[in-house]
């Protein structure tokens, strides 16, 4: 599913040279279902010109309060009262300025002051000009008005210098944007989350491994940030992007084998929700070789294996809180290749845990979509087959109503 569908966004293009990145911008609005209005300040016709913006939205592009063609010639009062969002990517240092102060003296400017809709700004400007105590206080004045600032990021300038400036990719501020019109259910909330596989190392290059790609970890991550909550991700190997990063809302701690995913997450077991997504190897191997194991004609190795800690049921038997309660919410999650409710159900009882999810079918593995079996104490309900971040939505949005 398009996650801005039907949203109606004016994006506002300012000067600098991050200007370039807004066509991209455009094009990902789009496709997650937003209709674009993009408006542009003189200096952003600088870098971009309309005509690619206008190309790629398929609206006309605003540049000026003077324009002849709206009727009554209230281009700032039409173009502000039917947005659902006004984002400005890249907001320059000089606009940033202008808006805290509540100046209005262009078109963007103008539609911002008489705006009754969110304003989301990226910022992206040289690192001194970031860090000058006058956009400092551009910035702290923003925010008290409610603005939200997405970036910026550290990194590489257009001006050769590196450090804190960078607008946020047009992926991330898409994601940021997604994340803003998401309901708050999780907000103030503590969220823990397992993810990926784990790996139990025979010698130093050949280990035991299983097929999760972590998609539906991370996943869930993303929606638990995106409803307000703050996450710690434990994630075994596997190569994904940590979700939302930018926004800070997210620490993930990465690792290798089921002994130090344990490790990892009883130490930051003190939260509200756990969510065991990881693909726990059950078993590691007892004394795996310091040097690689050598090929001894045709006499196969004989491994030997020792059972790994439970992680999930380690939580739910040890996290306990101030009136002795059992601390987090525990979510636990079941691959099976047979008996998929009968096996989850019984797994539900035996870590004394209120919710089991079950991967439904057998290509779940690496894939974008997912089926879900959801398990409580009242019965089971279906998550019908779809993209991972849907069902990651519905199964956050059920899970808050359930603390
Ligand atoms: O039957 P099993 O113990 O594999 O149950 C799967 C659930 O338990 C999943 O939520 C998985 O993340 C969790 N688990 C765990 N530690 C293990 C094995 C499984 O947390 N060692």
């Amino acid at each position: 599913m398009q996650s801005l569908l039907n949203q109606k966004i004016v994006l506002g293009i300012s000067g600098g040279i991050a200007a370039y990145k807004s066509a991209e911008l455009a094009r990902l609005l789009i496709q997650e279902g937003a209709s674009v209005q993009v408006v542009m300040t003189e200096a952003a016709q600088q870098f971009v010109t309309p005509v690619t913006m206008q190309a790629l939205t398929g609206n006309p592009v605003y540049t000026s309060q003077w324009d002849r063609t709206i009727a009554n010639n209230m281009a700032h009062i039409e173009l502000s009262r039917s947005a659902d969002a006004i984002l400005i990517a890249p907001a320059s240092a000089d606009l940033m300025a202008k808006l805290s102060l509540g100046l209005a003296d262009d078109l963007l400017t103008t539609l911002c002051l008489a705006r009754d809709c969110p304003l989301l700004l990226a910022p992206a400007m040289n690192k001194q000009m970031w860090d000058h105590d006058a956009t400092q206080r551009s910035v702290q004045r923003l925010i008290e008005d409610g603005v939200a600032l997405l970036g910026p990021a550290s990194g590489f300038q257009a001006c050769g210098e590196v450090g804190l400036g960078r607008m946020l990719e047009p992926t991330e501020i898409t994601e940021q944007l997604v994340a803003f019109f998401q309901k708050k259910l999780l907000a103030g909330k503590r969220v823990l989350i397992t993810a990926g596989p784990t790996f139990e190392a025979i010698d130093p290059v050949r280990g035991i491994t299983n097929r999760s790609s972590g998609k539906m970890g991370f996943a869930i991550a993303r929606a638990a940030i995106e409803a307000g909550a703050q996450v710690h991700l434990v994630a075994g190997p596997c190569d994904l992007n940590t979700p939302l990063e930018a926004t800070g809302k997210i620490t993930r701690t990465n690792v290798v084998s089921a002994k130090e995913m344990h490790a990892a997450t009883l130490k930051s077991a003190d939260c509200d929700i756990f969510f065991a997504v990881a693909a726990v190897a059950d078993w590691g191997i007892a004394k795996p070789a310091k040097d690689k194991i050598k090929r001894q004609g045709q006499k196969a190795p004989t491994l030997e294996f020792i059972a790994n800690p439970d992680i999930l049921l380690d939580v739910v038997k040890t996290v306990k809180t101030e009136n002795g309660k059992s601390r987090p919410y525990c979510v636990g999650f079941a691959a099976e290749s047979t008996d998929l409710a009968t096996h989850a159900q019984e797994k539900r009882q035996r870590k004394g845990i209120p919710l089991i999810v079950g991967n439904i079918g057998p290509d779940t593995f690496g894939s974008d979509l997912n089926q879900l079996l959801i398990i409580d104490e009242r019965g089971r309900k279906k998550l019908a087959r779809a993209n991972k971040l849907d069902l990651a939505r519905q199964l956050i949005q059920l899970v808050a109503k359930k603390i």
